[in-house]
């Protein structure tokens, strides 16, 4: 079911502190910040040669990311993010082992345009998952 890594997600206060150490102190591209309202969060992408990582701010009154960044106040990995061919099917199989989908159950569009679904850390080693169609 698993393809591959599409990127981690790094929780930040201060989305301009985090660019910054990106940058300048370990040398890598961040694209430009990216609004996200319907996900309450801005977002910047690392590009690695092999993945991405996401430095994601918190957008708004309600957003997800908050409660996270008020138990860690200096960010942290808040979710891993994996590449499936059909995200209806994966979800299904998924489902029907007992596994938990976050929301409403269905694919909301992510950050690059594509279908997403977020699955219970409880259910998955304590990490919460995300899923994109690719
Ligand atoms: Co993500």
């Amino acid at each position: 079911m698993l393809g591959r890594l599409n990127h981690v997600a790094i929780a930040v206060p201060d989305l301009k502190a985090g660019i910054a150490v990106y940058e300048n102190m370990l040398g890598a591209t961040v694209t430009a910040p990216q609004a996200e309202p319907d996900h309450g969060v801005t977002v910047v992408f690392v590009e690695l040669a092999n993945t991405k990582i996401e430095l994601l701010e918190p957008l708004g009154d309600n957003s997800p990311i908050q409660a996270f960044l008020d138990k860690n106040t200096s960010g942290g990995v808040h979710h891993i993010c994996y590449e499936v061919d059909d995200i209806i099917a994966a979800r299904d199989k998924l489902k029907s082992q007992g596994a938990r989908v976050l929301g409403d159950g269905e694919p909301k569009i992510g950050a690059h345009g594509k279908p997403v679904l977020f699955l219970h850390p409880k259910d998955f080693c304590g990490t919460l998952v995300e899923l994109e169609q690719v």
